[in-house]
């Protein structure tokens, strides 16, 4: 009896290595034995590459040290034997596979409800984490850009949650500062003069009153020259921006207005809560509708901390953490070109002064030993200055010791057909309500035409998982530091590299079935033995098995894009073996079993992947 392996490149890492060691022992361990697929099946399924390092360290010739480790190497239950011809090339072991240790294997995956569900292995030390997304603005409504600081960080957490941690969502709203403090102001006035009621503010108009605010702000350009000059980036310039401008009488009512929501003040608070009301009702249902799991108990605005900056800057100056630099504060640390700005002259906090707060009360009360930010790589340098602030204040301490994992996901921009970020026709910047509407409004238009005969309301739900599984995958699927072009074309094609394309795969899967069932050909396949015999289907196996090591690698490198490649391999090793196997129609029962079994685990599997990323699936279309 084969023991089953799950993930047969780990057990030939495992063998391979041992086999070095037995082989070598003069060699320091550990050494990586460098297993990789072949890129060619007619060299086997996978390769050692380790010969030619070793053999450079040994002095030997790379064959021989290959043929060394290969007389060494115990594969007797996992692979064909290997011989002289196995080893190729300058010295690499080619390696192939047995159906019968793949099919057990596969099996192995196929277990609900073990630890390692199909392939994913539950960690054995869970640890919380808080991942922060969303981070919405008061007084805005949502753009393309949120889509990723929603999407990145959500896919995140939920492969993190899959892997068993304790995942704690975070959205960092901007619902502070004296640029809120500003429309808090006109709209009280606006309310007062009766110019609008309370229960008939839209976000439309919040929006309009920022603008109008925001333009005043920017009306000392000179100082702000300097700030661009010492390249201090998008945030801090445009908190300074508020500093230069002091003497104008808005600002002085702005600042008298955080001042009156500072002390409670309840017509005043009445105001701001009116304009978050809004403003989240807007954000919270924009993210439900993009299946995103970001909900009010997972609100954390700034608002939250503005009690705790002036002591934490006290804390920081007492302890000898910050210093006094022209009259504002500063935090030094070694490795940042430019010091962390947390009090400005004129006794205002910034930016960075809640964020230090954030990460503390992370650490501290929420427990988290890791913390993700979904942010826009154009805050870089902030997170750098946070991130070195925030250790060397001791605000990242572990109570067990050491310091929590701080980590920037950073993401590119979205762009439009010319290559500048994405705007609308007009020119404005497009509102992510009326991106999805579009979207779902150009599904429906493919679904009505593909699946005519479907229900009107089918079509309805169809077309929505269509459209939103476009968006999100587009946007998923590049390496999140890059920047794409938003093109509503490519991203709903039923073909390459698409949402679409996936579901529709997923759909292949389960649809085979009703099928099978209509021929009364659908029994006796749930936990029958699994054959692995064509080459298809060996290429399907070996893919499927590779599932619980992609998962764990998004948790490594915050990178959900990896997840995205891998079902579409799935998806197309899958059209393979449905093209080349006969299913319903095998030859003999025993492998109508068998296929329909590797049916069901693919779509599972892929179900699994679209569930990991956020991405809504169908069961037809
Ligand atoms: N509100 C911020 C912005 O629009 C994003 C918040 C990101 N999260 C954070 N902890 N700083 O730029």
């Amino acid at each position: 009896m084969p023991q089953p392996i799950e993930d047969p490149s780990r057990i030939l890492r495992t063998r391979f290595e041992a086999a070095i060691t037995a082989a070598f022992p003069e060699i320091p361990g550990p050494v990586d034995p460098v297993i990789t697929p072949s890129r060619q099946p007619r060299f086997g399924d996978f390769q050692c590459n380790a010969a030619m390092s070793l053999a450079k360290q040994l002095g030997k010739s790379p064959r021989e040290v290959a043929a060394a480790i290969a007389a060494r190497v115990d594969l007797a239950d996992v692979a064909e034997p290997l011989t002289d011809a196995s080893i190729a090339g300058p010295g690499f072991i080619n390696i192939t596979l047995r159906g019968e240790a793949l099919a057990a294997s596969v099996m192995a995956m196929d277990s609900p409800g073990t630890l390692s569900d199909l392939g994913v292995t539950r960690d054995e030390n869970p640890t919380t984490v808080v991942v922060d997304l969303c981070g919405v603005n008061l007084a805005k409504s949502m753009h393309v850009g949120h889509v990723r600081s929603t999407v990145i960080p959500d896919a995140i957490a939920r492969t993190l949650e899959r892997l068993g941690h304790r995942v704690i969502r975070q959205s960092h709203v901007g619902d502070w500062g004296l640029p809120i403090a500003m429309v808090t102001t006109r709209l009280m006035d606006e309310l007062q003069a009766g110019r609008v009621l309370a229960e008939s503010v839209t976000l439309d108009r919040l929006e309009r009153l920022y603008r109008s605010a925001q333009a005043e702000c920017e009306r000392d350009l000179k100082g702000l020259e300097a700030v661009r000059r010492h390249g201090l980036g998008p945030k801090i310039e445009a908190e300074v921006q508020a500093q230069v401008e002091t003497a104008t009488e808005k600002f002085a009512g702005a600042r008298e207005t955080l001042l009156r929501l500072q002390s409670h003040d309840p017509a005043t608070v009445r105001t701001w809560r009116l304009i978050y009301d809004v403003t989240m009702d807007a954000c919270l249902k924009t993210c439900a509708r993009l299946h995103a799991n970001v909900t009010a108990e997972h609100t954390a605005g700034e608002s939250s901390y503005a009690e705790e900056l002036g002591p934490l800057v006290e804390d920081l100056l007492a302890r000898g953490i910050a210093e006094p630099d022209q009259g504002a504060i500063v935090v030094r640390a070694e490795g940042l070109e430019v010091p962390c700005l947390v009090r400005k002259s004129d006794g205002g906090f910034l930016y960075a002064t809640t964020d230090l707060a954030a990460i503390r009360r992370r650490v501290r009360s929420l427990g988290a030993s890791r913390i993700i930010y979904g942010v826009d790589i154009r805050q870089s340098l902030h997170f750098r200055q946070v991130f070195a602030a925030a250790v060397k204040a001791g605000y990242a301490a572990l109570p067990g010791g050491g310091v929590a994992r701080l980590e920037h996901a950073a993401f590119g921009t979205v762009l439009g057909s010319d290559g500048t970020p994405f705007k609308t026709r007009s020119g404005d910047t497009a509102k992510l309500s009326d991106l999805l509407e579009e979207a779902v409004a150009r599904a429906r238009r493919v679904v009505d035409e593909r699946s005519a005969s479907l229900h009107e309301e089918q079509r309805a739900l169809i077309a929505e998982a269509v459209g939103i599984a476009a968006i999100k995958y587009m946007d998923l699927s590049t390496d999140r530091t890059k920047d794409y072009v938003f093109d509503f074309d490519r991203m709903l094609a039923f073909e390459g590299n698409t949402g679409p394309y996936l579901l529709y795969a997923l759909v292949r899967t389960r649809s085979i079935f009703r099928k099978a069932a209509e021929e009364g050909k659908d029994g006796g396949w749930r936990g029958s033995t699994i054959v692995i015999g064509e080459p298809a289907e060996k290429s399907l196996a070996l893919t499927l098995l590779r599932y619980g090591q992609v998962v764990e690698s998004v948790a490594e490198t915050l990178e959900p894009h990896r997840l995205c490649a891998y079902l579409i391999e799935l998806a197309a090793a899958f059209g393979l073996f449905f093209d080349q196997c006969k299913v319903i129609h095998a030859p003999d029962d025993t492998t109508r079993r068998s296929r329909l079994r590797l049916c069901d685990l693919t779509g599972r599997v892929l179900a699994d992947g679209l569930e990991t990323l956020g991405i809504p699936t169908v069961d037809r279309m």
